[in-house]
Formats: structure tokens, C-alpha cells, sequence
């Protein structure tokens, strides 16, 4: 049950350039939420921004919650600037969840930049459940805007770093890196990151028969079904299926579900 909240912020820190980690006392939030899921949260009090802006929870304490996010624009620059003790207004926890399966063999994990927010609970997730500690690929650009390996590392995941320029590891794209795992029917991966690449990702599975959970992106303006401002195309045949909400059906989809080429 999502509830609307004045969070204290316990930290607040760059982790990257342009990216930061914000720690909030959330204990209400942190009660419900679970990986996958989301908040909206109002980066400053009135109307300019008038919307407020949707974030994955990274982490879930006992009493609070993390968040991991790229400052890009009007609304998460002025986030970028709250100091650590003062309060915010969120909104959560808001959509669905990244299904685990306990019988699950083998777990990888795709993310692209930032992607990586809303799986490094749910890695921490499928430990606590007594699995295998899933495989991770890092993608990014460029080595600085690799994150969060040394916290993955640490909880026992097997990380791959890709990117674009060589820079570290693998060089080249998220997909290709996947391919090289050689994952099969057994094997359950989630992605987060831009569409290009989370298409690329599923490319893979489809053709490896290996199931696949995307967690999606679209502008929200109500984070909660209402305005249906945030839908994605399906390839339900049935029409009232045809569109799916991000904020209500998602964020997190079968990747078989999403009618990846409307987003050309
Ligand atoms: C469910 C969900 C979870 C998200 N989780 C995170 C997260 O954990 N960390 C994080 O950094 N970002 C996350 N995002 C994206 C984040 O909401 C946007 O980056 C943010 O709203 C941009 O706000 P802004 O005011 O800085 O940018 P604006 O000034 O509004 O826009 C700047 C640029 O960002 C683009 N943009 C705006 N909103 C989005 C969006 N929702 N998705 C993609 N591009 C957008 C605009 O088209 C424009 O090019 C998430 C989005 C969704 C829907
Ligand atoms: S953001 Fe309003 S319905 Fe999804």
C-alpha cells in the first residue's frame, strides 16, 4: 500500500559523476516495498516542477530506503542540491515487483548506467532467498559510469563490465556481453537500462529461450494509473490488454509482453 510521506534524508553523496546515492528514513515505505518498485517523488515543495519525478528503490532498510539516480534535467539537478537533514515528500512504494523464483538455477542480471538502481535490491533479494548469487553485466559508456560493482562484488556476484569505449572490461555492449555468458532455458535474466539495449538483451533470450524481466521506463505524471500518461505497447491481441501502464502494470514486464519495436 503506497503512502505519501516527509522523509527525512539520512545521506546524500555522488557515487559517479552526475550520479547520486540519497538515503531517506522512510520506515512507513520501507515496510511495503519490495525490488522492483518505485517511487514519485517530489523534488521540491509547489509547483515548478509541477510533476513529481519516479526513482527505483535501490535498497530497502528496516527503516528507509535508497536511491540511486542520474542528474539530468530541472527536476533531479534540484534534487541533487537538497542537503542531507532536510525532508522531501515520496510517494510509495508504487508498481509491480521482479518476480524470484526459488527453484531458479542461474540468475544474470543486464544493467545499462543507471539501470542498475532497481537490481541491486533485487541481487540482495535472491541471496537472502538462499540462491545463487545471480551474475551481473555493468554497462555503461565509459569506466566512471560503471556503478555500483564493488557493492555487487561484495555481496558475492560474479560482475561483467562492458563498455561502449573499451575502457573497462568487455568492450563493447550489454547484449554482446550476455551472449558470451551463454545463458539457456534455466537461466532467469533481468534488465534495466535504456530500451535499445533492454531490446538487445531480450534479442538474446528469445533466441537462447532463456525468460526475461525488463524493468521499463516512460514519463509519469501520476505514478499511480490514473492518467495514463506512462502506457507501452503489448502484443496482447485482446484490446484492453493492448496498452499497459508502466506505473500500474510495470514497471516490470515479461520481455515477451513488450511490443519492443514501438519504441522505433
Ligand atoms: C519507474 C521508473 C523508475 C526510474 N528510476 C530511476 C532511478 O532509479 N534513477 C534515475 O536516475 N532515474 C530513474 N528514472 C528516470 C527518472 O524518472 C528521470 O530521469 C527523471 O524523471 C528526469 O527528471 P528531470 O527533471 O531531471 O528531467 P527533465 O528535465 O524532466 O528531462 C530531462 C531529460 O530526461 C528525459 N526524461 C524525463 N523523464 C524521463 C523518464 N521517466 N525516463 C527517461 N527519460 C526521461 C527527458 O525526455 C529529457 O530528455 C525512472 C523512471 C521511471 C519511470
Ligand atoms: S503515470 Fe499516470 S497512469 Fe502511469
Amino acid at each position: 500500500m503506497a503512502c505519501i510521506t516527509n522523509c527525512k534524508i539520512v545521506a546524500h553523496q555522488e557515487v559517479a559523476p552526475d550520479h547520486r546515492r540519497i538515503v531517506l528514513d522512510a520506515p512507513d515505505i520501507a515496510a511495503d516495498a519490495r525490488p522492483g518498485q518505485f517511487c514519485m517523488i517530489e523534488v521540491r515543495e509547489g509547483s515548478s516542477p509541477f510533476l513529481r519525478r519516479p526513482m527505483s528503490i535501490e535498497r530497502i532498510f528496516d527503516d528507509g530506503i535508497s536511491i540511486l539516480y542520474k542528474a539530468m534535467g530541472e527536476g533531479t539537478r534540484m534534487m541533487a542540491s537538497i542537503p542531507t537533514g532536510a525532508y522531501i515528500n515520496v510517494q510509495g512504494p508504487l508498481g509491480n515487483i521482479f518476480p524470484i523464483e526459488s527453484d531458479t538455477v542461474r540468475s544474470i542480471l543486464v544493467a545499462g548506467g543507471i539501470g542498475i538502481a532497481p537490481l541491486i535490491g533485487l541481487a540482495e533479494a535472491i541471496i537472502a532467498r538462499g540462491a545463487r548469487a545471480p551474475e551481473v553485466i555493468l554497462a555503461a559508456r565509459t569506466e566512471c559510469l560503471l556503478l555500483c560493482e564493488k557493492e555487487l562484488s561484495q555481496m558475492g556476484c560474479a560482475v561483467t563490465l562492458a563498455t561502449d569505449d573499451g575502457s573497462a572490461g568487455f568492450k563493447g555492449f550489454a547484449a554482446d556481453a550476455l551472449r558470451l555468458l551463454d545463458p539457456d532455458s534455466k537461466t532467469l535474466v533481468y534488465t534495466c537500462g535504456p530500451n535499445v539495449m533492454m531490446r538487445a538483451v531480450y534479442d538474446v533470450c528469445a533466441a537462447a529461450d532463456t525468460r526475461c524481466y525488463a524493468s521499463l521506463e516512460a514519463v509519469m505524471a501520476c505514478g499511480d494509473g490514473v492518467c495514463m500518461g506512462c502506457v507501452v505497447e503489448t502484443n496482447a491481441e485482446n484490446e484492453f490488454a493492448k496498452m499497459a501502464r508502466v506505473c500500474r502494470e510495470g514497471p516490470v514486464f515479461d520481455a515477451r509482453v513488450i511490443r519492443w519495436n514501438a519504441f522505433d
